[in-house]
C-alpha cells in the first residue's frame, strides 16, 4: 500500500483551474501533492475526514504591502487565517529591497514602517531575511519603482535623467536574476508622479527577457483613468510584457458608474496583449492621507496620523469640526497620516470583481494600527459573500480568482492548482458559513469557517487557531505563460 503523510478524505475538490468541484481523496508527501483520486487508499500519518468541506490550492493574494510584516510578524495571521499561503509583496512602486534610505523613507514608502525597518539593500538581503525569518506563508516579490527612484535620486518632484535610469535599471535587473516577480509602480503617488512615460518605459525593459510582469497602481484612478491605462498598456506593449493594473477602481464621486468604460479599456488592451487586474471586494480604499483626495462629500476616516495617533479612527469630519477647520487644512495638520475612503461605488467594485481577467488582492496594510478590513476579510468576503450569498460567479471561478490565476500570472511554478506533483499548498474550507468578520469598526477579526490551511505539507493553521509550525519560502519567478 501506498503511503502518505496526510490524507484528506472526501473533500469537495476545487482544483483552481475554475472547473466544477469533484468528490475526491488528497494525499500529501512532504512538500507536494502526491496524490488525488475518487477513492484513495493509503498508509498516512494523519487523515483528515473532509466531508461537507471544499478543498482549494492555498489562496494568493495578488497585492500586499507584507514585505516588512513576514519578517515583523511571521506568523501572518491576517493572511493565514483566510487560507492564504503566499503573499506577493513589492506593490503600489513601494518594496522593502533595494533599499538604501537617506532620512526617513516618503511617502508612499512609509506605509511599510519608518527608516529602521529599510535594512535590506540587495534584493538578495531581502531574501536571506524572509529565510532567516520563517514566515507562516510563501513570499513572491516585485521590486518598486519608487524604492529605486529614492535609491538613485536626490529628489522625487522630477523625472529620472538617463544616468539614473540607467543605475535603477541595474538594481531592477539583479533582483530579477535573484528571482523578483517583476516591477512595481505607484505613479499616481506625489513620490512617483513626476516619472514620465519615457522613463517607466526605459525602467522596464529587462522585465521581457526575464518574463516578468508589470503591476502598476495606475496614475490617476479618477477622472483621467483612461488616459493612466491607456499609459499603462503602452508601457507594457513597448516592452513586450505582461501588465497588471493594480486595486482597478473608479475613484471619487464624480467616476462613479464607469465601471463598465473601464472594463472596455482593459478588454480592448487585452485583445493584443497580456493585461488583467486585481482588486478587493470593498467599496472603501485607503493608503496614506492624500490631499488631493479630501472631498467634503466622502467620508474619511483616519486610520494613524504621526502627530495626532490619538486620532486613529475618527472620521476626518470630525476632526476638522473639533479643530474649526476645514477638512483640508485638518488633513494638512494630521500628516504624515493613512485614512480609509469611502469613495468607490458598489456597483463598479462588483462589475470589476466580477470580470474574468480580475484576480484578488487585498491591498491590506498590516502596519496601521487601525487598518482597513480587507487585511483581514479579503478571501472569505469573496467566497462568502460576493459568491456564496450575493452569486456574482461560481465558488470555482472565485478560487480561480485567487489561485489558478495569480500563481500563473507570475510564474509561480506548481502552485495555485490541486495537481498531482504540485506545492501542497492548500485550504480546506465550510462553504456554507465561510465568511469576513473584520469590519470597519472592528477592523482586526479573524475569518469564520476556515478548517485547515496546509503550506508547503506542513499543517499551519486549524479552526482552533495558528498551529506555530511555519513553513513559508521565498518563491522565485518561474516560467510565465500568460494565459488571458
Ligand atoms: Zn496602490
Ligand atoms: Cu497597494
Amino acid at each position: 500500500m501506498l503511503s502518505c503523510d496526510t490524507l484528506i478524505r472526501n473533500a469537495q475538490v476545487l482544483d483552481g483551474s475554475g472547473a466544477a468541484p469533484q468528490l475526491a481523496d488528497v494525499a500529501l508527501c512532504g512538500d507536494r501533492i502526491c496524490a488525488i483520486a475518487p477513492s484513495l487508499e493509503c498508509r498516512a500519518g494523519e487523515t483528515v475526514d473532509a466531508a461537507g468541506l471544499a478543498l482549494a490550492p492555498g489562496f494568493i493574494d495578488a497585492h500586499t504591502h507584507d514585505d516588512i510584516a513576514v519578517l515583523q510578524n511571521p506568523a501572518m495571521l491576517p493572511k493565514l487565517s483566510q487560507g492564504v499561503t503566499t503573499v506577493i509583496v513589492g506593490n503600489c512602486g513601494i518594496s522593502a529591497s533595494p533599499v538604501t534610505l537617506r532620512g526617513e523613507p516618503p511617502d508612499p514608502m512609509n506605509l511599510l514602517g519608518s527608516a529602521e525597518v529599510f535594512r535590506y539593500p540587495t534584493f538578495s538581503a531581502y531574501i536571506h531575511a524572509i529565510q532567516s525569518a520563517q514566515p507562516a506563508v510563501n513570499v513572491g516579490a516585485l521590486i518598486g519603482h519608487t524604492a529605486l527612484r529614492n535609491n538613485q535620486m536626490d529628489r522625487l518632484d522630477r523625472a529620472a535623467t538617463a544616468s539614473e535610469v540607467a543605475a535603477m535599471r541595474r538594481q531592477l535587473k539583479q533582483a530579477l536574476e535573484g528571482g523578483a516577480l517583476g516591477l512595481s509602480t505607484g505613479l499616481a503617488y506625489l513620490s512617483a508622479i513626476a516619472a514620465n512615460t519615457e522613463e517607466v518605459v526605459a525602467l522596464a525593459q529587462p522585465l521581457a527577457s526575464a518574463g516578468a510582469v508589470y503591476a502598476t497602481h495606475i496614475r490617476s484612478e479618477s477622472e483621467t483613468i483612461l488616459d493612466a491605462m491607456r499609459e499603462a498598456f503602452e508601457i507594457g506593449q513597448l516592452n513586450h510584457t505582461p501588465v497588471i493594473v493594480s486595486h482597478l477602481k473608479c475613484a471619487g464621486i464624480a467616476n462613479w458608474g464607469r465601471g463598465s468604460e473601464v472594463l472596455q479599456s482593459l478588454e480592448m488592451a487585452r485583445q493584443s496583449q497580456s493585461a488583467g487586474c486585481d482588486c478587493y471586494p470593498y467599496a472603501a480604499g485607503s493608503s496614506t492621507l492624500d490631499l488631493r483626495q479630501v472631498d467634503e462629500r466622502v467620508r474619511i476616516t483616519i486610520t494613524w496620523s504621526a502627530p495626532h495617533p490619538e486620532i486613529a479612527g475618527q472620521s476626518l469630519a470630525e476632526i476638522a469640526a473639533a479643530w474649526n477647520l476645514n477638512q483640508l487644512d485638518a488633513a494638512q495638520r494630521l500628516r504624515p497620516a493613512g485614512a480609509i475612503y469611502y469613495s468607490i461605488a458598489e456597483d463598479d467594485m462588483r462589475r470589476i470583481l466580477s470580470h474574468p481577467a480580475t484576480m484578488i488582492g487585498s491591498d491590506g496594510l498590516p502596519n496601521d494600527p487601525r487598518p482597513h478590513p480587507r487585511l483581514w476579510g479579503t478571501f472569505p468576503r469573496v467566497l462568502g459573500y460576493y459568491s456564496r450569498d450575493q452569486k456574482l460567479f461560481s465558488l470555482a471561478e472565485a478560487v480561480r480568482k485567487m489561485t489558478g490565476m495569480p500563481a500563473q500570472r507570475f510564474g509561480l511554478a506548481e502552485r495555485g492548482l490541486v495537481r498531482q506533483g504540485y506545492a501542497a499548498d492548500l485550504v480546506l474550507f465550510n462553504p456554507d458559513t465561510i465568511l469576513d468578520t473584520a469590519t470597519f469598526t472592528h477592523p482586526v477579526c479573524p475569518a469564520q469557517g476556515i478548517a485547515a490551511v496546509w503550506v508547503n505539507g506542513v499543517l499551519s493553521y486549524t479552526s482552533q487557531g495558528a498551529t506555530k509550525k511555519r513553513a513559508g519560502r521565498f518563491l522565485p519567478r518561474g516560467n510565465t505563460a500568460w494565459v488571458q
